[in-house]
């Protein structure tokens, strides 16, 4: 069946014959006995992966960068997902170093990966505070830019690389992380913020879709489950839509822990924001071991990061609950994309403290399905 399915047309077959070589290892740990102890009532097949599970929910997608197109990480990308987005490759930092020079190399390899095996692909994305290219906000004399600088820029930016991608990218997170960490302040105090005040978050959706009308265009955040934030990008959100901007979704990014979200908040943020018309995609799926935290960036000493069968445990619930939900809400969500392919590599090995591992994957660090795993396709 796998093979029906990945050998399907005569270009699949001369691609992926040596992926799948290189993948063998990936597909035949699924039956090793670790796996199949946590599997329980769940026949696991090898010709499903979670985008077979998950065929009339939504699609599944994962973040990655171009080292992962190769070798056994793109046997399991094809065996378990159907959306990729890129990890970084997208951002405006690595894709506009320059004023007058793109770098296209990482995202081409990513989105001709994605039109050789038929992934979807989400763009990610055009307009964040972080990861920005040093040029933007100066002007050549090294003084900052106007707002008519800024937004010309913004446009020509957003213009040239959705127009690129346009047809292969089905949908933008337009804008990223807008709403203030602090909860006493709306907007975040950001350069784009300080220069064009809040327009840029309107002008970002109007470049968007006049650059690909068809594109579907997010706004993107995360904690969006507490209920202060929540109700501050609701704001944001219901602004945009009373005023006619082209915005169609909102991102839960969807970086959770142990600890939260709760059932409650999350059924409550869907339905909050599916209240403005809008759908609604998890965007950036994990569940880290560790509390959330933003602050702290050193290594308590002699604190310890094992992976301890509690916190495995008390994870495959999370999933658990959180995919329950999500299957609830199929009408209104439209993707669910994890944040790294497993716990091999994830950003939070190194975010918010360098050298701590973390462990939020479904997938460990042998690519092998994990406990939580088993959990979201048991239904
Ligand atoms: C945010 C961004 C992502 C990524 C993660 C951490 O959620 O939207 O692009 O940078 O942080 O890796």
């Amino acid at each position: 069946m796998l093979q029906t399915i990945l050998f399907a047309t005569p270009l699949r077959r001369l691609v992926l014959g040596g992926l799948l070589m290189a993948g063998l290892g990936v597909l035949n740990s699924r039956y090793d006995v670790t796996a199949l102890a946590h599997a329980q009532a769940v026949p696991i097949a090898t010709d499903k992966g979670l985008k077979d599970y998950y065929k009339a929910y939504f699609p599944i997608g994962v973040a990655i960068g171009p080292s992962s197109l190769k070798g056994p990480e793109a046997s399991l990308i094809i065996q378990q997902f159907n959306s990729l987005t890129p990890e970084n490759a997208m951002k405006m930092g690595p894709i506009h170093p320059e004023e007058n020079r793109y770098f296209w190399d990482d995202a081409d390899q990513i989105v001709n990966f994605s039109q050789v095996h038929a992934l979807r692909v989400r763009g990610h994305n055009l307009c964040w505070h972080e990861q920005t290219p040093k040029w933007l906000f100066k002007n050549a004399d090294g003084s900052v830019v106007s707002k008519g600088v800024l937004l010309r820029r913004l446009h020509d930016h957003i213009d040239t690389v959705v127009k690129r991608y346009k047809g292969k990218i089905y949908a933008w997170d337009v804008v990223n992380e807008a709403i203030a960490d602090d909860s006493t302040q709306f907007l975040r105090n950001s350069d784009w913020y300080k220069i064009c005040g809040e327009d840029f978050i309107a002008k970002a959706f109007e470049y968007a879709h006049a650059a690909d009308p068809k594109a579907v265009l997010f706004y993107n955040d995360y904690n969006t489950e507490r209920p202060e934030k929540r109700e501050r990008v609701y704001r944001l959100l219901k602004k945009l839509r009373d005023a006619k901007v082209p915005i169609d979704a909102v991102g839960l990014q969807a970086h959770w822990s142990l600890q939260e979200p709760t059932q409650k908040e999350l059924r409550a943020t869907i339905e909050r924001f599916a209240s403005l018309g809008l759908k609604v995609q998890i965007t950036e799926l994990d569940v880290s071991i560790y509390p959330w935290e933003k602050s702290r960036r050193e290594k308590r000493p002699g604190e310890a990061d094992a992976y301890t069968p509690t916190m495995e445990q008390q994870q495959a619930e999370k999933y658990r609950m959180v995919f329950n939900t999500f299957r609830d809400y199929k009408n209104v969500l439209t993707g669910v994309t994890f944040w790294n392919i497993s716990d091999r590599y994830t950003w939070l090995d190194t975010y918010p403290v360098a050298g701590r591992k973390n462990y939020p994957l479904l997938f460990d660090q042998q690519l092998k399905p994990k406990k939580a795993f088993y959990e979201v396709v048991k239904f």
